[in-house]
C-alpha cells in the first residue's frame, strides 16, 4: 500500500529562505546602516523569526510522527480477501462477445422483462429477478454472489446425485427460485447468462472459493426457530416493502416487482435454496432490510432465524422433489422433507434445534 500526501518539508525551503534574505540584506550598505540605527526592531524581528522557525520544525515533527503511526496502523489491519467482482460498466459492450455478456447481465438484473409472465422473449418464470437474491448482479459480498461459480462448476452436488454443470445449476434456480421452466443450454439466453458468469468469475483460479461468496450463515440457535416471534420481526422490519401478505409490490410497468414477493403463488417454491432456514436466515441477516451491509447487520441472529421460520411457514408453490437427495445421508440438517437417515422429526429438520442433529452427523 502506497501512502501519498502533499510533499512538505520544513527545513529545506524555509532555511533557504532565511539564508538568502540574510545574504541580500548584508550586502546592501544602506540596509546595514539602517539596521545599526534601528537595532531594537531588528532584534525583535530576529527573535520572532527564530520562534516561528521553531514552531514550524515542531509541526513538521508532529506530522512525521502521525504518518508513522498511520502506516503502522494500516500494516496491522487484516488483509481484505473478500471478492467484489467487476462492475457491469466494465463489460466491453462494443464487441460481439461483450454484447452477449451485457445481455447476460440484463437477464440477471431484469429477468422479468425477458422471461417473466409478460416476458418479451419467453414466459417461463414467476416475475422475480435473479438479482432479487443474487444482489448487485451477483457481485455483493455475502449477497449470495456468483464469485465462485465459474471456478467451481462443474461440481458434484448431492441434491442432484451427480456432477452438475453451470447450465444445470442455472436451470435449478429457474425451476425452483423462479418457480419456472428450464432454458435450453443452446439458447441465446442461457449462453448469455453463462458468458456473464465466465466474465465475472473468470479470473478466480479453478477450484478456489474467495471470501464473501455465497451465503454466510449465522450460528445455530440452541432452540427451535419460532415463527410467532418471526411474525413480530416481519411486521416491524419487512412488511413495509414486502407487503402484509408477503406479496411484494409490482413495478410501475407491471411486468415485475419493485419489492419481490416472499410467499404466495408468485414466490420461490419449496424446492428452492431459500426454503431452507439456514440460507434464508443468512441471506436476510447480512442483506435485509434492503441496503444492509454485512459490516453492519440490522437483525440479531435470533431475529434472522425467527423471521426465516415465519416466512417459510407461509403458503408457496410446491415442487415434486422425489428425485432429489438420492443419498439421504447427505441431506443438509435443515432440509425440511424426509426421509432422513436419523430419527429426528421433519419439524425439527425444518425449525431446529439443529445442533443435536448435527452431533449425530459428526459421530458417524
Ligand atoms: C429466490 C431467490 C433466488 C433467485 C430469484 C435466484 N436464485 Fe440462484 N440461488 C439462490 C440460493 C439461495 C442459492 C444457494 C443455494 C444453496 O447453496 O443451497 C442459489 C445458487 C445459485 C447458483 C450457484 C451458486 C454457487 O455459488 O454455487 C447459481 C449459478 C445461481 N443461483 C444462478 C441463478 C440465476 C441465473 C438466477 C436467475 C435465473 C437465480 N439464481 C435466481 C437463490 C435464488
Ligand atoms: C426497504 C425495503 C425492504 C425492506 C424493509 C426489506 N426488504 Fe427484502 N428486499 C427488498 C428488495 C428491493 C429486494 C430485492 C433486491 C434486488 O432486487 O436488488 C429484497 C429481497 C429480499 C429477499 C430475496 C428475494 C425474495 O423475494 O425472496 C428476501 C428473502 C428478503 N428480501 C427478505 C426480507 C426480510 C426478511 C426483511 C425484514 C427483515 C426484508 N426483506 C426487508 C426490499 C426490502
Amino acid at each position: 500500500m502506497v501512502i501519498r500526501h502533499k510533499k512538505w518539508s520544513f527545513p529545506s525551503h524555509c532555511a533557504a529562505f532565511y539564508f538568502y534574505t540574510a545574504i541580500i540584506l548584508l550586502h546592501h550598505q544602506p540596509t546595514i546602516k539602517k539596521m545599526k540605527e534601528h537595532w531594537f526592531p531588528v532584534m525583535l524581528l530576529a527573535i520572532i523569526a527564530v520562534v516561528v522557525a521553531g514552531k514550524s520544525i515542531r509541526a513538521y515533527k508532529r506530522r512525521r510522527e502521525a504518518d508513522r503511526q498511520f502506516a503502522a496502523w494500516l500494516a496491522a489491519q487484516p488483509v481484505d480477501t473478500v471478492w467484489r467482482g467487476t462492475n457491469a460498466s466494465q463489460i466491453p459492450a462494443y464487441s460481439d462477445s461483450g454484447q452477449l455478456i451485457a445481455y447476460g447481465h440484463a437477464l440477471i438484473t431484469n429477468t422479468a422483462r425477458y422471461l417473466g409472465p409478460r416476458g418479451a422473449v419467453a414466459r417461463i418464470t414467476n416475475g422475480m429477478n435473479c438479482q432479487n437474491c443474487h444482489l448487485d448482479g451477483g457481485t455483493r459480498p455475502f449477497g449470495n454472489n456468483f464469485g465462485r461459480v465459474y471456478a467451481t462448476y462443474p461440481q458434484f452436488r448431492a441434491r442432484n446425485n451427480g456432477v452438475q454443470s453451470i447450465y444445470a445449476r442455472i436451470n435449478d434456480c429457474l425451476q425452483r427460485s423462479l418457480n419456472g421452466q428450464p432454458l435450453d443450454s443452446s439458447s441465446r439466453e442461457m449462453q448469455a447468462i453463462y458468458a456473464y458468469m465466465q466474465w465475472l468469475g473468470g479470473d478466480v483460479p479453478k477450484g478456489v472459493k474467495r471470501g464473501g461468496t455465497g451465503i454466510k450463515k449465522p450460528p445455530y440457535l440452541d432452540r427451535a426457530a419460532d415463527p410467532a416471534a418471526g411474525r413480530i420481526v416481519y411486521n416491524a422490519q419487512c412488511r413495509s416493502c414486502h407487503g402484509s401478505k408477503g406479496q411484494g409490490q409490482r413495478n410501475a410497468e407491471d411486468y415485475g416487482y419493485t419489492y419481490p414477493p416472499l410467499w404466495g403463488p408468485h414466490s420461490y417454491n419449496d424446492g428452492a435454496g431459500l426454503y431452507r432456514l439456514g440460507n434464508f436466515a443468512g441471506f436476510v441477516k447480512y442483506n435485509m432490510p434492503f441496503g444492509t451491509d454485512y459490516h453492519h447487520p440490522q437483525l440479531t441472529d435470533e431475529e434472522a432465524w425467527d423471521v426465516a421460520a415465519f416466512v417459510n411457514s407461509q403458503p408457496r408453490p410446491h415442487k415434486d422433489q422425489s428425485m432429489d437427495w438420492k443419498n439421504v445421508q447427505k441431506k443438509p440438517v435443515d432440509f425440511p422433507f424426509g426421509p432422513y437417515a436419523d430419527t429426528f422429526p421433519a419439524s425439527q429438520h425444518k425449525y431446529g434445534p439443529f445442533i443435536p442433529i448435527l452431533k449425530t452427523k459428526t459421530n458417524e
